[in-house]
């Protein structure tokens, strides 16, 4: 094949991890975590006992119901409840359950680019709460909300949950609500799952469970490129490494290669040279306090109207409306 050829073939999977694994200091984004392998660890991290995340969400859900359904529905509107990234939806069906049995008008539209797991949601929800309208949408975020915006009559209530705001630096997180922004009117609404800074113990604690299920799902990125981009690397020689910067509040994952390597990737026909100890920087799980929060909400368009907090005071979920 020819240079140009090559080029034009290369997926955008292809050219990111090239170019993160080509550059210094290297980096792959999380986003590729999530294959098949990927969801099944996520699943698994999200039952670990150290990964409060999640159970202080379903508390906080579980516990304000009746004021969200009231937020989503003032003036008794009829609504549109679409989610950003659903995954098993088991967060979201607490709400769902309480709209349908108090009477609320309103549609459910997940958004997600994995057909496959939209069709799952789908059915899962039909079975275990079948009265719920649900509007499946497949695509990015972005493409999606902006063909919405003006054929959507209805109150739009946007739930982006499990602090997958974090995965963005402030920067990126101001530009993706910038253009979530654009696709809402004013009257919509945006709740937003945000993960607080909080003892830094704890904080590494949930990036660093002693059964190695976060240190498999970090290092699953590389058995991706191994399946999919025909790579040879050895997990084994790379440590799952976590590092909590509790003044800024940023989570850091990093592989680190524990001895000097040369691994072929033969789709990219590169050899990507590791020095003993050299890292990839592949996550951040960014921790927020409510300063950080309004500064975000304001940079980008939004107020902060409203938030909830579990009992431990570890997660919130915050009502941004646009501005
Ligand atoms: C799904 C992005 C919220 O950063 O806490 C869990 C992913 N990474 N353990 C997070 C994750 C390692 C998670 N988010």
């Amino acid at each position: 094949m020819h240079e140009n050829t090559i080029q034009l073939t290369q997926t955008e999977f292809a050219k990111e991890i090239k170019e993160g694994l080509t550059a210094f200091p290297k980096y792959l984004s999380s986003k590729y975590f999530y294959d098949e392998k990927g969801d099944a660890l996520f699943q698994k991290i999200m039952a670990l006992p150290e990964y409060y995340l999640t159970n202080c969400e379903f508390e906080i859900l579980s516990t304000y119901t009746k004021h969200l359904a009231e937020l989503f529905s003032k003036d008794d509107s009829t609504f549109s409840l679409f989610e950003l990234g659903a995954g098993d939806g088991k967060k979201t069906k607490i709400l769902l359950k309480y709209l349908i049995d108090n009477n609320y008008n309103f549609d459910y539209r997940p958004i997600d680019i994995s057909s496959n797991a939209l069709s799952q949601l789908k059915s899962s929800i039909n079975k275990e709460i079948p009265s719920v309208v649900v509007n499946p949408i497949q695509g990015t975020y972005f493409d999606t909300l902006k063909t919405i915006k003006d054929e959507q009559q209805n109150r739009k209530v946007i739930l982006f949950l499990g602090s997958n705001i974090g995965n963005l630096l402030h920067k990126n997180a101001i530009a993706f609500l910038h253009q979530l922004r654009a696709a809402m009117h004013k009257k919509d609404l945006l709740l937003m799952g945000m993960d607080l800074k909080k003892n830094p113990q704890t904080v590494l604690d949930a990036y660093n469970d002693p059964t190695g299920v976060t240190a498999a799902f970090n290092k699953n990125i590389l058995n991706r490129i191994n399946s999919e981009l025909g790579a040879k690397f050895d997990v084994e020689k790379f440590k799952h490494w976590e590092v909590y910067d509790p003044e800024t509040g940023t989570a850091k994952s990093y592989l680190v290669s524990t001895c000097k390597q040369s691994i072929f990737i033969e789709e990219l026909e590169t050899v990507i040279e590791f020095e003993a100890w050299e890292t990839i920087h592949t996550e951040i799980s960014q921790k927020y306090d409510d300063q950080t929060v309004d500064w975000l909400a304001k940079a980008s368009g939004f107020k902060v109207i409203a938030d909830f907090c579990d009992s431990q005071s570890y997660f919130k979920n915050y009502i941004f409306q646009p501005l």
